[in-house]
């Protein structure tokens, strides 16, 4: 072996990036498109490669949360429609207007601010107008929306090209407060419509209402998750087809032969039953193999699902490949993703993890270079 990057890796399979567009392009009507999110550095998969492979699978609409997300994409010469899902922070307006973002407008203050800007520089910005159909976070309450309305409709500098929503309950499959969401949007879409604003796009769907939540009147759907092949709920496992497109590998570095009764790693916590075949990966927590896995996690070697043993630790972790008797130094052991038909996706660690396959992926440190294959 000659490793010129560390022997751990995450590779991203474009093309099942592809199967997973194709089952989201599906779910949409004819006249949605789909809204790729690729905020999070595309959930931990790569912001720049991930969004110029959906533009060659067809997207031309995407969002990111931050200015500092959008502007790496801007510099990577894409230059497609870009929505900051967050918002437009004072002293940002320029780098908006250069850049030419769309800021997720939450409040009338960064409406004026919008404004002020783009008649200083004599344009107009395209924002869109975040309404709180029941989500309760961030966005224009009913009331509020009522009274700021037609001080929206003064400002010249800014255009409503969207109007968008966020569902709270779309993973569970019959969820009371999705039907009311969905509702409210309607009435607060009916609001602004009377007001004389006639947005070009309407969105509130994310993965988990696009597979469950016909939104009639919608003219983008924004799906995240399903793109990178982690499901929007355990309810869904049935409903989708989706492929992995994140799998993390590493090569054993050592072969260790231990006697029965020795302890493995920090704390002990584990001792040999046996005599036993240890494997070292170079791999830790700080790579985003997460500690609780320690004495719990598994991977895939030559066919065959083997156990984590002993702490994980910062840099490494210990395998029994006891009854893998071909192991070798140097073989790939899978840990998350697929290898050989069998598979650890990151809803099982999510539920190992007591979290979701979406912080799985964000957390997988930017310190494992990623491959993308096929290669261009
Ligand atoms: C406003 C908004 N829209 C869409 C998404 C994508 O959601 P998902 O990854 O569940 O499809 C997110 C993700 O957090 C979001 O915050």
């Amino acid at each position: 072996m000659n490793y010129s990057l560390r022997p751990t890796w995450v590779e991203i399979d474009l093309s099942a990036l592809q199967h997973n567009l194709q089952q989201a392009v599906k779910l949409c009507s004819v006249t949605q498109r789909v809204l790729a999110v690729v905020k999070a550095d595309a959930y931990g998969h790569g912001a720049v490669p991930v969004t110029q492979a959906l533009q060659s699978f067809g997207v031309c609409d995407f969002a990111v949360a931050t200015l500092e997300e959008a502007i790496e994409l801007r510099q990577a010469g894409i230059s497609d429609n870009l929505l900051i899902l967050g918002s437009c922070f004072p002293g940002q307006e320029g780098a908006f207007l250069q850049y030419n973002l769309m800021p997720t407008l939450l409040d009338m203050d960064t409406a004026l601010r919008l404004n002020v800007e783009a008649l200083r520089q004599q344009r107009q910005i395209k924002v869109h107008l975040k309404v709180d159909s029941g989500m309760g976070r961030v966005g224009f309450l009913p009331g509020q929306l009522q009274e700021l309305l037609p001080q929206l409709c003064q400002l010249e500098g800014v255009v409503v090209e969207g109007v968008m929503s966020h569902l709270a309950c779309a993973d569970e499959l019959s969820s009371i407060v999705t039907t009311g969401q969905q509702e409210q949007f309607r009435i607060m879409l009916q609001m602004i419509r009377e007001a004389g604003i006639e947005p070009r796009e309407i969105h509130l769907n994310n993965s988990a209402g696009l597979c469950g939540w016909e939104c009639t009147e919608c003219t983008l759907s924004r799906p995240g998750i399903m793109l990178y092949g982690g499901l929007p709920g355990a309810d869904f496992s049935t409903k989708l087809d989706l492929q992995p497109v994140m799998h993390l590998r590493s090569h054993i570095a050592q072969l260790r032969q231990i006697s029965a009764g020795s302890g493995i790693s920090y704390g002990h916590c584990y001792h040999a039953p046996d005599d036993m075949t240890v494997a070292v990966l170079p791999i830790g927590y700080a790579d985003g193999y997460n500690r609780l896995f320690s004495n719990c996690g598994q991977g895939i070697l030559r066919g065959e699902k083997v156990p984590v043993i002993g702490r994980v630790c910062m840099d490494w972790i210990m395998l029994d490949v006891s009854h893998v008797s071909a192991a070798a130094v140097g073989d790939c052991i899978t840990l998350l993703g697929s290898a050989d038909n069998l598979s650890i996706s990151g809803d099982e660690w999510a539920e190992q993890l007591d979290t979701i396959s979406y912080e799985v992926f964000c957390r997988i440190g930017s310190r494992v270079p990623r491959r993308y294959l096929p290669e261009p």
